[in-house]
């Protein structure tokens, strides 16, 4: 093999940076890589849009099919995202015999399970470094410099739109929809912010890192989602004014042979490492048996990182390719016909300690029948705080409880808001207080 023939699906942001660094680091490139990593083909919607690059003699097509059933291509890099047509796109590559390499993480968390088996089946690599925390190279990290290591818990921040948000919101005491709306202009969140803000997308990147960690099939729909709409400047302010910071966290957990995944709005020590991430970037932080805590840091997204991330695994294909190893890494670090399923822990019994956020009017009596309804239901409180007082509108009631279970607080919060004085949903944010 004199070369590896690379074709591409898709020419956006990502597309663009792959082109660019495979473009000007040819020579550093094929060094480290021991053959050439050739940019033959891409295959885009607009194929005549300029895209600012001197693409020498690559050519840009608006036929797929030129690409997916291309003869002189060894690889097939799927930038295109989504799942419609990429799952069709990917499948029909592979069935092809061509390798192929994707930061798609919703088509990896919700179809990978049959990709892999085709790919698998098909002789072919399918990789996906750049598809969670972008140039952050977690993937590797896990499959490869942790593989000694029983893997208890995982846990980050996933989501660079979310934590711009939430950071700018504590940083300029701006409330949730201000904040989005000026993320929106700045080209940080889509103009539909849901699969972001609603946390569909780091949960994607959690179930990708759970199946690697703790060897599973892929399963997206089992992990608990809460993303960050209902968090207020109220929950902000209190937060820090108690020694804590809210975050997205994406968190996979395996204790007594259960296993916890959530992506939820939690408070974290405002000391902690997690809590220093700050705006667009991501973390991921590992606890291993032997290693201890490892923590991942960087840049999520972008043209340039995640470009790094897809050409770093353009890298690895090509030297597997160079000494004969069809696959010497195993995608999700074991073989597929080696992947469990574990049993989910029941969200409701999960321990912890909460913040509950109540808008209440401010009338005597109010305070002693929401904590009867607590003490109903075994809950005890650590503080109580109220700000501003008012007859007629809604004050904030923020509460903070010892360790007791979400299902408990789940009746409990139900009863307290069909209180006449309880004028809105309350809401609950869980502590994390033991996070690196
Ligand atoms: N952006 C990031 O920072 C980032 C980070 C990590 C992972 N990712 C993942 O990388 C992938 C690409 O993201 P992106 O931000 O580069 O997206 P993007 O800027 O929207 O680019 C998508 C590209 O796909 C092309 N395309 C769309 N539908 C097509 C079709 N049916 N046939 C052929 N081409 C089609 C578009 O064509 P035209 O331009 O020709 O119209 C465009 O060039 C996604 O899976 C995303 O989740 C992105």
């Amino acid at each position: 093999m004199d070369a590896l023939r690379i074709g591409m699906l898709g020419f956006g942001t990502v597309g663009r940076g792959v082109a660019d660094l495979l473009l000007t680091h040819q020579e550093l490139l094929s060094h480290r890589a021991g053959m050439p990593l050739r940019l033959v083909r891409i295959a885009t919607r607009n194929p005549e849009k300029d895209r600012g690059l001197s693409l020498g003699g690559v050519e840009v097509t608006g036929n797929v099919n030129r690409v997916v059933e291309a003869k002189d291509l060894d690889v097939v890099v799927e930038l295109i995202g989504g799942i419609i047509p990429t799952r069709d796109l990917v499948s029909r590559s592979m069935e092809n015999g061509k390798h192929v390499i994707t930061a798609n993480k919703a088509l990896i968390a919700e179809f990978g399970t049959e990709l892999f088996a085709m790919a698998h089946s098909r002789g072919v690599q399918l990789n996906f470094e750049a598809a969670v925390a972008g140039a952050v190279p977690v993937i590797k990290a896990l499959r490869e410099s942790l593989a000694g290591n029983r893997i208890d818990l995982i846990y980050g921040i996933l989501n660079g739109t979310c934590n711009y948000i939430l950071t700018e919101m504590r940083e300029k005491g701006l409330p949730f929809q201000h904040v989005l709306a000026d993320a929106q202009e700045k080209g940080f969140a889509e103009a539909d912010p849901s699969f972001d803000i609603d946390g569909i997308d780091a949960a994607h990147k959690l179930a990708i890192l759970s199946a690697i960690a703790f060897g599973t099939h892929l399963d997206f729909s089992r992990i608990n989602k809460e993303g960050i709409r209902q968090v207020s400047s109220v929950d902000i302010a209190w937060a820090s004014e108690m020694g804590y910071r809210i975050k997205l966290l994406a968190l996979a957990r395996l204790q007594d042979g259960l296993l916890e995944l959530s992506v939820r709005p939690v408070m974290v020590p405002d000391r902690s490492m997690v809590a220093a991430v700050e705006g667009v970037f991501n973390a991921v932080f590992v606890h291993g048996d032997f290693a201890g805590t490892t923590m991942f840091h960087g840049r999520g997204a972008g043209e340039r990182p995640t470009a790094s991330a897809v050409v770093a695994d353009l890298i690895d294909l090509a030297r597997d390719l160079r000494v004969g190893s069809r696959k010497r890494v195993p995608s999700l670090s074991v073989p597929v016909h080696h992947l469990c399923n574990l049993p989910i822990q029941n969200a409701s019994q999960r321990q912890g300690s909460f913040y509950l956020r109540l808008a209440v009017i401010d009338r005597p009596g109010v305070l002693a029948e929401i904590t009867s309804i607590l003490t109903k239901y075994s809950i005890s409180l650590s503080a109580i705080h109220q700000k501003g007082q008012s007859h007629v509108d809604a004050v904030p009631l923020v509460m903070v409880t010892h360790e007791t279970t979400e299902a408990r607080i789940g009746v409990a919060m139900d009863e307290i808001e069909r209180l006449d004085s309880v004028l809105e949903p309350p809401y609950m944010i869980r502590i994390e207080a033991q996070l690196a």
